[in-house]
């Protein structure tokens, strides 16, 4: 088989759907592996928008099969508002829809712990979606997770599972003068899934040894990105689970080697939801400009994000880290707006830290307290991209910007995003 994952590169909503759309036209199974329903984005079909947080967007065309691998974190009740929303236009069969059995199950006590981490972590507040995703990785770490396969269990055995995760967490709840959580309670919770889920609920590694046996094309959507990896990213400031190249692939429950190609999906400039670290950061009018150009408001939790430069240090990293063979750039024609509204746009292609000039990122700023200083390089900006077909239609201005991307990071610009629509695509 021959796979390809689309990935983030900076702090995620670069806008990866793009890609996902065009690619999966050429696939024949398409892989959600990583993260949960803190992951989203719109799409639209025949006139009707879709938010999908869980569910490959890839499932509104009838001819595809899609997959929800094992490491997904599933919030049943997401789940199946999805499912119920999709089935309205869309067929959503077990045939087309396979989610694995050993998928973890976000429960109602995960939501509620993530809520009393966040409010009480002070200045260590990581700013989470408040989907309860570190609280349900961190019980699958700890063995004491409830799966989809656990909705197979006869009740005393859901119970008893149950009961160990929540007696811990219990004691928690009991200190901060919570409310304390039933097992019974949420195993009959449970069995309201069930009935929903069980049909769509399987051995993923089957659906996989089958398309390996059939030499097919399998396309892996990505969630979150480079430096929200619990390993590899701004920790503590990530999310729990492992949006990185080898994560994505594992996650799915597909080796490294099957994978022939790695997409980087960028925007013109960075943009981040939460707290951490953000070098090129612009806390003032102009990152005020970016934002309401890129429409940069969260799609799972409508916080406005914070805007900053394109920042290819991080690029650079995220090259060696996530497995990158290329990349896609959006939002070509904001930056075009952008330039308009400033006149000069930057691009960050080093960083001054620590007494030295640095290109790659560096994974020690938690202990020397220091910001890298972003070194900029400088455009003539404000182009216009509207009715572009290919990079050779594409203004001076803008080619100069894409190909000084190119270079600095020697990997070859493949998607070219010039406006909200996927037909607004440079495919090259
Ligand atoms: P969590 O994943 O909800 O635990 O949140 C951890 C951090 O990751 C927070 O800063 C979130 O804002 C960020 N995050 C999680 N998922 C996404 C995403 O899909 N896009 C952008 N940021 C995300």
């Amino acid at each position: 088989m021959d796979v390809t994952y689309v990935v983030g590169c900076h702090w995620g909503d670069e806008g990866k759907g793009r890609v996902a759309f065009f690619e999966s036209a050429n696939s024949d199974l398409i892989v959600r592996s990583t993260g949960g329903n803190n992951a989203g984005h719109t799409v639209v079909y025949k006139g009707v928008k879709y938010p999908l947080h869980l569910v490959p967007s890839a499932i509104i065309n009838p001819e595809k099969k899609c997959m929800i691998g094992p490491a997904v974190l599933v919030d049943p009740a997401v789940l199946i508002e999805e499912m119920e929303m999709l089935s309205k236009t869309v067929d959503i069969t077990p045939d087309r829809l396979k989610i694995s059995g050993r998928c973890h199950m976000i429960l109602p006590y995960h939501k509620a712990l993530d809520q009393l981490h966040e409010q009480n972590k002070g200045a260590g507040k990581v700013g989470t979606t408040g989907r309860g995703i570190g609280p349900c990785e961190s019980d699958k770490r700890n063995r004491i997770g409830i799966r989809l396969y656990d909705l197979r269990l006869p009740k005393d055995e859901l119970v008893s599972k149950i009961h160990t995760a929540v007696n811990i967490h219990n004691i928690l709840f009991n200190d901060f003068g919570m409310d304390q959580f039933n097992a019974e309670e949420l195993a009959d919770l449970c069995y309201t899934y069930a009935e929903k889920l069980l049909p769509f609920i399987c051995d993923t590694d089957e659906v996989l040894a089958e398309s390996n046996e059939c030499n097919q094309r399998i396309l892996i959507e990505g969630a979150q990105a480079y430096r929200l990896d619990l390993e590899h990213g701004d920790y503590p400031n990530v999310t729990s689970t492992s949006p990185n190249g080898s994560g994505t692939l594992s996650g799915a429950g597909i080796g490294p080697v099957y994978a022939t190609r790695g997409i980087g999906v960028i925007k013109a400039h960075c943009s981040r939801v939460g707290n951490g670290p953000f070098p090129t950061e612009l806390c003032n009018e102009q990152g005020d400009v970016i934002r309401e150009l890129a429409h940069e408001y969260g799609t799972t939790t409508g916080r406005p994000r914070r805007c900053g430069w394109l920042d290819l240090v991080i690029l650079r990293s995220a090259k060696i880290t996530m497995g990158l063979t290329e990349l896609c750039l959006n939002h070509v024609d904001t930056m075009g707006m952008l330039g308009k509204e400033l006149g000069t746009i930057k691009i960050c292609v080093a960083y001054d830290y620590c007494g030295k000039r640095i290109r790659y990122f560096p994974d020690d700023m938690e202990v020397t307290h220091e910001i890298p200083k972003p070194v900029y390089i400088e455009f003539e900006g404000g182009w216009d991209t509207e009715g572009c077909k290919t990079y050779y239609d594409l203004p001076a201005k803008a080619k100069d910007f894409i190909d000084t991307i190119e270079r600095e990071v020697d990997l070859p610009i493949t998607y070219i995003g010039i406006g909200a629509d996927n037909e607004a695509t440079i495919v090259r």
